[in-house]
């Protein structure tokens, strides 16, 4: 089957698809983007969140075809060229990266987040970040990064960018 869909702001058309394809596999092997992490594939750990039509969605859940004529905007598509979210660059500046592999779903969900809710108190922050899981960091400095962006007032650049 093929699959066309917008990934970041470009077309992409995917070929050869086969029943029961994944999106993140779509997204990691055949668009070349591997920032959406595999860790699970059961819809547990959250670290292939990406947006779907503007709203954050597990990649390994989301059969391929179900995102033919959609949205796709991965942890790729938070920066602009080479200028990082404020969301990613507090988390650089917060030490809220250790191994990486929670940290791009952690991205997409805390960007969603400061769309949403500018001004997030913490517990909106650990609702948010419910569903996704981190082994590494004890979550501590990635409550202070997600404080520290919304403190910066730069809730995922305006705040408004919906898909
Ligand atoms: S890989 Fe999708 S939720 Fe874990
Ligand atoms: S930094 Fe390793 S799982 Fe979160």
């Amino acid at each position: 089957m093929r699959v066309n869909l917008i990934v970041n702001g470009r077309p992409e058309t995917v070929d050869n698809v086969w029943e029961g394809e994944s999106l993140l596999y779509v997204l990691r092997e055949r668009a070349g983007l591997p920032g959406s992490k595999n860790a699970c594939e059961q819809g547990e750990c959250g670290s292939c969140t990406v947006y779907l039509d503007g709203v954050p969605v597990c990649a390994c859940l989301v059969a391929a075809g179900q995102a033919e004529g959609r949205e796709v905007r991965t942890v790729e598509g938070l920066a602009d060229g080479d200028r990082l979210d404020p969301i990613q660059e507090a988390f650089v500046e917060c030490g809220a990266v250790q191994c990486g592999f929670c940290t791009p779903g952690l991205l997409v969900q805390a960007h969603d987040l400061l769309r949403r809710v500018p001004a997030p108190t913490d517990a909106d922050i650990r609702e948010a970040l419910a569903g996704n899981l981190c082994r590494c960091t004890g979550y501590e400095k990635i409550l202070s990064a997600v404080r520290l962006a919304a403190a910066r007032g730069e809730g995922g650049r305006g705040g408004d960018d919906r898909e």
